[in-house]
């Protein structure tokens, strides 16, 4: 039936109505807020590129974890800053590390909130790159394997309640799954960063986590933009592997990964909504060019209508408060 039998804003007409025909819910219970823990510091320090962010010390960390577990928010990621970076990145697998005693503290304190360690040696690497450098300077696969391994271990034993692998290296779902079951820890899940592209968008974040690789960049084990066939295949590969939720990341460019994805796999899907985006919005917003609220409002709903069941965002305390 057509016009004028048909009239699709008579279901536009009023609030009640609006609400009670909406296709996508946006709710602080599919949120997870990313936090930057640096060792041995006190209290907390603005990061510049990301107004509104902090680096925080333990003790702080898990004030805002609270804070963000009042508000309705299930689950925090941490990215440590560690006290000394090596070559090989010890410091992500040292079980007194920065987030392993964080996470210890969180947990403590906040029994019922999720905590998921990101997995990844950029942090923790004097090269700043995700792996061990070979003698060419590219990032050697395997051998970065068993280092990943390593730090699931203790980031799951010291009480993570999933590990998410942000690395992109081939196979590390499936070494992190046997790692993990074969130490009594097959209950932890994984997170895996299926999708991962290399993205301008990570800017204000590696100022954040102090994390840009010295050499090079990443483009030799993040995926090219251009690719969403492939972050299928990745993302199928992550599946047979063990994964327990795949993650498109970034999101805002990348909308339609995250539909292919979760079409693909049928797994949970998450989204990581990240620095460049929400940097983008907060200057916007300062410039007084757009309403912050409603632009992150916007732009959070039409992540979760793409596809994703899980939206990473540091909006994620912000937008808990404005839904209550
Ligand atoms: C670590 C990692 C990065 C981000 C999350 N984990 C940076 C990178 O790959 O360079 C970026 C998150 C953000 O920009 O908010 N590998």
């Amino acid at each position: 039936m057509a016009f004028p039998a048909t009239r699709l804003r008579r279901l536009r007409a009023t609030t009640g109505i609006r609400d009670l025909v909406r296709e996508t819910e946006l709710a602080a219970r599919h949120l997870v807020y990313p936090m930057f823990v640096v060792h041995g510091s006190s209290g907390r320090t603005p990061i510049p590129t990301m107004p509104g962010i902090d680096h925080l010390s333990i003790d702080a960390a898990v004030r805002e974890a609270g804070e963000a577990h009042a508000l309705g928010i299930p689950a925090v990621l941490l990215f440590g800053l560690p006290a000394s970076k090596d070559e090989e990145g010890s410091g992500a697998w040292d079980d007194e590390g920065v987030i392993q005693l964080a996470t210890r503290a969180i947990k403590a304190a906040y029994p019922d909130l999720l905590v998921i360690a990101d997995l990844c040696l950029c942090e923790y690497t004097s090269h700043g790159h995700c792996g061990v450098l070979r003698a060419d300077g590219g990032v050697d696969n395997d051998a970065t394997l068993e280092l990943l391994a390593r730090t699931a271990v203790s980031q799951a034993a010291a009480g993570a309640d999933a590990v998410a692998p942000s690395d992109m290296m081939d196979g590390r779902v499936g070494a992190l799954r046997s790692v993990l079951d074969e130490h009594g820890l097959s209950e932890t899940p994984i997170i895996a960063y299926s999708a991962k592209f290399a993205s301008a968008f990570y800017g204000p974040f590696r100022e954040a986590a102090d994390s840009a690789p010295q050499e090079g960049d990443r483009r030799g084990y993040q995926m090219d933009p251009a690719n969403a066939l492939e972050a299928e295949r990745e993302a199928e590969l992550d599946a047979a592997e063990g994964a327990d939720v795949v993650m498109v990341k970034p999101a805002l460019p990348y909308l339609d990964v995250i539909r292919r994805v979760k079409e693909r796999t049928r797994l949970p899907v998450a989204a990581y909504n990240v620095s460049g985006e929400y940097a983008m919005i907060k200057a916007a917003a300062a410039a007084g060019l757009i309403d912050e609220r409603a632009a992150v409002l916007e732009v959070l709903t039409g992540i979760r209508r793409a596809g994703a069941d899980i939206v990473i965002t540091y909006h994620a305390k912000d937008v808990a408060r404005w839904l209550q």
